[in-house]
């Protein structure tokens, strides 16, 4: 019988030295011994992948178990979590669901093993079937279930369902990408990000399901971390996380059930195959690799990310290639789609050096400007070097986090920069612009989340000079609902795009940006809610831009007004920084109360 890689690690675990090497790397003894940043976290690294390879590979037992699994019956509707499917080839897609008859209290499901089949047809109601099979969901994941389903025809939509005991999961639809050799005329699809559940209502994915998209890309904070009302959005929170913030296994399969919950949010899921990456709040904020945020011991959170690793493999549409590996996750993937475009999806969280200056938005110092900075890593950055070098897209997109082009958003002729998006990390963008520009490229695509707004950027070899050329463009995409409502513009929009010129447009609206790519053109519209604290805004498109390859850069091809929006508010990008350190704050002394008691 063939073993999966991840069971055959276990032998290497001894557990006393790993306990004298957690010892040895826990925060304390780094302050007595002053280790330098960078050599506690190849340390601290090591330690994740040997006494977690032990853990993860128990909960692997899933994969040998079909011969084991039991058929239940249910005594409530176990399809609470809606169904899903990802990371789309040529020939295949992957499956997912979950079995959760009581989704918040960890899921409700007997300790077994439990049988699920699976079909995929042709047509929406099952007369056409395709390919069908049976999995398995086993307690050790969740009860959740992934089919890597094989052997399909390229750039064709399916559909898809789950039957366990006598109950019929909700339908999905799916569509499988185009041959690699195929020269694709049009690709439609959407990128969301940032979807704190108690800012506001998921009202922009009930608009991105009535969409026509081949994919939908998810650029990370698909859950936040924090307990009830710790993160306040400016317009007040209008739910409620259930629980606690979120540490344990339990925890983070929790506020994934409840996320997944959402109506809004399950259809868009059962609409369009996803392809997902995470940011930071997936484990905790502006975590970098093995480093918290202050306030936790090394050891400790080593283990919550371990736990928020796994939680997520559970509950997205990935294949086994991502099952959590002592600890790390291989989450960097690329997908073409046929000649038109390649993405590179990447992970800027598990592989990068701590935020230099003590994070936070900081003018520059030899710190953040060292060449030796990594925000992928050695073995991420080759492998998205390799994948540029060999391209013959007419498009390269970088499906990914956090802002790429330069942001300077100082007052008064000072330069101050977010320390956590590429800015913090200025030599490892340099690497990526340089690379880009030596192979006379000049169709990079950037797609970002994180920031809670929308920006459009021109990708520029040198950001301090504007007659400098020009490789590509990036699209930062707004909010789910991270921040509440927002505004047309904030405070210091104006001044920020002044002293950017390669900055093009700014938008505080929630939504998500709609792509159309022909071979020689590339569109963003940004779709936009006038509000999430109530349910049901109407989406409209705030504004169009279009790019050529040519050294123009960017254009504006349509803007809106959004009606019943908020044109201007009082809030400044500071404030978003300003929140989540008030989150923490909270969080620290309710530890600190615990503590006491
Ligand atoms: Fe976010």
């Amino acid at each position: 019988m063939r073993r999966h890689p991840n069971l055959e690690r276990r032998t290497f675990v001894d557990k006393q030295k790993l306990e004298g090497m957690i010892q040895e790397f826990s925060e304390e003894t780094m302050q007595r011994k002053k280790v330098d940043r960078r050599a506690f976290l190849e340390g601290a690294g090591k330690i994740a992948g040997l006494s977690l390879g032990f853990v993860i590979a128990q909960s692997m037992g899933g994969l040998d178990v079909q011969a084991k699994a039991k058929t239940i019956k249910f005594s409530s509707y176990p399809f609470t979590l809606g169904v899903c499917s990802g990371d789309p080839s040529p020939q295949g897609i992957v499956l997912w669901t979950r079995l959760a008859p009581d989704p918040l209290n960890g899921g409700g499901m007997p300790n077994e093993v439990v049988k699920v089949e699976w079909e995929l047809a042709k047509d929406e109601n099952f007369k056409r079937i395709v390919k069908k099979g049976s999995a398995t969901a086993s307690p050790n994941l969740a009860h959740s279930v992934h089919v890597e389903v094989e052997g399909l025809r390229s750039n064709e939509v399916y559909y898809y369902r789950f039957k366990s005991g006598n109950e019929l999961s909700p339908v999905g639809r799916t569509k499988t990408l185009p041959k690699r050799s195929e020269e694709i005329q049009k690709l439609r699809f959407a990128f969301a990000s940032c979807q704190q559940y108690e800012h506001g209502y998921y009202t922009a994915y009930k608009h991105l399901a009535e969409e026509e998209l081949d994919v939908v890309f998810h650029l990370g904070d698909y859950i936040y971390e924090y307990g009830p009302n710790e993160y306040v959005s400016a317009s007040g929170n209008v739910r409620t996380h259930s629980g606690p913030e979120i540490i344990t296994l339990d925890d983070y399969r929790n506020r994934y059930a409840q996320y997944r919950s959402d109506a809004n949010l399950k259809a868009a899921h059962a609409a369009f195959p996803w392809i997902v990456t995470w940011d930071d709040h997936e484990v905790e904020n502006n975590y970098a690799n093995n480093i918290p945020e202050k306030g936790q011991s090394v050891q400790a959170f080593i283990k919550r990310r371990a736990a928020a690793y796994q939680a997520y493999y559970e509950h997205m549409p990935l294949r086994k290639t991502s099952l959590p590996n002592g600890g790390d996750m291989s989450l960097y993937r690329d997908f073409s789609y046929g000649q038109l475009a390649s993405f590179n999806v990447l992970d800027s969280r598990q592989y990068r050096d701590d935020q230099a200056n003590g994070d936070g938005s900081k003018p520059h110092s030899e710190e953040s400007l060292n060449p030796n900075r990594t925000m992928l890593g050695k073995q991420q950055e080759n492998w998205l070097f390799k994948n540029l070098n060999k391209s013959k897209a007419h498009w390269n997109i970088l499906a990914q986090q956090v802002f790429f082009a330069q942001r300077n958003f100082g007052e008064n002729g000072e330069q101050i920069y977010s320390m956590d998006s590429w800015d913090g990390y200025p030599e490892a963008r340099n690497r990526i612009i340089d690379f880009v520009q030596k192979k006379g490229m000049n169709n990079l695509v950037v797609l970002t989340g994180d920031v809670h707004a929308s920006w459009a950027s021109n990708i520029k070899t040198d950001f301090n000079n504007a007659s400098s050329s020009l490789v590509g463009v990036e699209f930062v995409g707004t909010s789910i609902t991270s921040g509440g409502n927002g505004a047309d513009k904030r405070a210091d929009t104006d001044r920020i795009l002044a002293q950017n010129p390669h900055l093009k447009f700014f938008n505080d609206y929630r939504g998500y940006v709609r792509c159309t790519v022909t071979p020689e053109s590339f569109q963003a519209d940004y779709r936009v809610l006038p509000f999430v604290t109530e349910p049901n805004a109407a989406i409209s498109t705030r504004a169009s831009f279009v790019y050529h390859k040519d050294q123009t850069g960017l254009k504006q091809i349509g803007a809106n007004a959004v009606p019943h929006g908020l044109k201007k508010s009082t809030e400044v990008e500071e404030d978003r920084i300003t929140a989540h350190s008030k989150a923490h704050t909270k969080q620290v002394n309710k530890l600190k109360k615990k503590v006491e008691n």
